[in-house]
C-alpha cells in the first residue's frame, strides 16, 4: 500500500476522540517528498475541534514547506474518509493542485481525487479581488 496513506494510518492512533469516539488520520506529502502527520483533536467546546487534514496541512505549511501535492486519510469506521467542506476550503487555498486518496479498509481500496474536483468553484483569492 502507499506509504502516504500506511503514515495516516499511525496517524490515527493519536486521534483526540473522546467526544464521537471517531478517528481519523491523514498524512500530506510535499514537492520534496517530505510527509507531515495530522489527526483530529476534539473539544469539550466542540467547534473548537480541529480535523486531522487541517492538523497535518497547518504542520507542514508552519515548518515552512508549502508546496503540498497529495494529503491521505482514513478514519477508524473503516469507510472512505471523505474530508469536510472546511477542510476542502483549506486544501483549495494550501494545494489547489494537489490530489486527495482516500482509503476504506472495509473495501481494502484507494479512491483519488483532484481537490479541485472536491470542491468545484471555490472561494479563492481572486474572488477577492476588486472588479
Ligand atoms: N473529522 C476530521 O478529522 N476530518 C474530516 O474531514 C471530517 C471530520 C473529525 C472531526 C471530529 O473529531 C470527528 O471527525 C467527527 O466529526
Amino acid at each position: 500500500m502507499e506509504e502516504l496513506i500506511l503514515t495516516a494510518i499511525k496517524a490515527m492512533s493519536n486521534a483526540y476522540s473522546p467526544y464521537s469516539n471517531f478517528k481519523v488520520g491523514a498524512a500530506v506529502l510535499t514537492e520534496c517528498g517530505k510527509m507531515f502527520t495530522g489527526c483530529n483533536i476534539e473539544n469539550a467546546s466542540y467547534p473548537a475541534t480541529i480535523c486531522a487534514e487541517r492538523v497535518a496541512m497547518t504542520k507542514a505549511v508552519s515548518e515552512g514547506y508549502t508546496n503540498l501535492v497529495k494529503i491521505a486519510i482514513v478514519c477508524s469506521n473503516g469507510d472512505y474518509a471523505y474530508p469536510c467542506g472546511v477542510c476542502r476550503q483549506v486544501m483549495s487555498e494550501l494545494m489547489p493542485d494537489g490530489e486527495v486518496l482516500v482509503y476504506s479498509s472495509n473495501e481494502n481500496k484507494v479512491k483519488q481525487y483532484k481537490v479541485s474536483e472536491l470542491l468545484p468553484y471555490a472561494f479563492d483569492k481572486n474572488n477577492l479581488e476588486e472588479k
